[in-house]
C-alpha cells in the first residue's frame, strides 16, 4: 500500500553515493525530501538532480536533508554524476541511492506497474522531524517537477508547525496567511499582533507572523 499522508516514513538501510546509511540517521532531527528520479542518464532527471543541487543552500536554510533514489547502480550514479555537475553547473552532494533490487523503491510504493513495470516514477515525499509524510507527490516521466514548489509548501508546512496558522491558494513566502478554524476570532486577535483580518466568520488573515 502506498504511503499517506501522517503515515510514519519507513527507515532503511542503503547504498549511497555518499557511503552506506541509515535513513533516520541522515535526517536527524530535521526535515527531509526524498524523490525518487526513474533512471540514470536521462534529460529530465538530469536537470532535477541539477536544480535540486543548485538549491542546496534554500533547503539548508529550512533544516532539510534531500536524498535521492532511482533503481540503478552506484558505478552508473556516480559517473552520471559528474554530467549532472558539468551541464547543469552544480556539485551534487546529496546522496543518490542505488537500489538495483528496489528494496527501498518497493517500500514507498515508488514503482507504479501501470507506468514502468521496471522504474520508479518520479515520487517526492517531504518528511518531517516526527518522522511523519507530510506531502506526497507523484509525477510522470516526463514531466520534470518544481522544486520551488517543494520549497514553498516546506515554507507552508513549517509555518503551520510553528503557528496556528494555514496558507491560502498560490500563497508565497511574505503574503499574508490564514488563522486555522480552530482558532476563534478573539484567541487570534489575542495570538497575532500584527491583527486579523475578518472577511468572513471562517475566512481570516493575518500578516505573515515570523516576519519583522
Ligand atoms: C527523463 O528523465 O528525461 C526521462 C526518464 C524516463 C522517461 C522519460 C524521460
Amino acid at each position: 500500500m502506498s504511503l499517506r499522508l501522517g503515515d510514519i516514513a519507513p527507515n532503511f538501510k542503503a547504498k549511497t553515493t555518499e557511503g552506506e546509511l541509515d535513513f533516520y540517521d541522515y535526517l536527524g532531527d530535521g526535515w527531509g525530501v526524498f524523490f525518487s528520479h526513474p533512471a540514470d542518464y536521462t534529460p529530465v532527471c538530469t536537470t532535477e538532480l541539477g536544480k535540486t543541487a543548485l538549491l542546496k543552500n534554500e533547503f539548508e536554510k529550512r533544516n532539510v536533508k534531500v536524498i535521492a533514489v532511482s533503481v540503478d547502480p552506484l558505478d552508473k550514479h556516480m559517473s552520471w554524476r559528474n554530467d549532472i555537475n558539468e551541464t547543469q553547473d552544480c556539485t551534487v552532494d546529496f546522496p543518490l541511492i542505488a537500489d538495483e533490487d528496489k528494496t527501498v523503491a518497493n517500500l514507498y510504493g515508488m514503482i507504479h506497474p501501470n507506468a514502468s513495470e521496471t522504474f520508479t516514477v518520479r515520487s517526492l515525499f517531504v518528511i518531517g522531524p516526527d518522522k511523519k509524510v507530510k506531502l506526497t507527490l507523484t509525477y510522470p516521466a516526463s514531466t520534470g517537477r518544481n522544486f520551488q514548489e517543494v520549497l514553498r509548501v516546506i515554507d507552508s508546512l513549517q509555518l503551520t508547525a510553528k503557528y496556528s496558522v494555514a496558507t491560502p491558494a498560490d500563497w508565497k513566502h511574505g503574503d499574508d496567511v490564514i488563522v486555522v478554524p480552530a482558532v476563534s476570532t478573539e484567541d487570534a486577535m489575542n495570538k497575532f499582533s500584527k491583527g486579523v483580518k475578518v472577511i468572513k466568520p471562517y475566512l481570516r488573515y493575518t500578516p505573515q507572523p515570523d516576519l519583522e
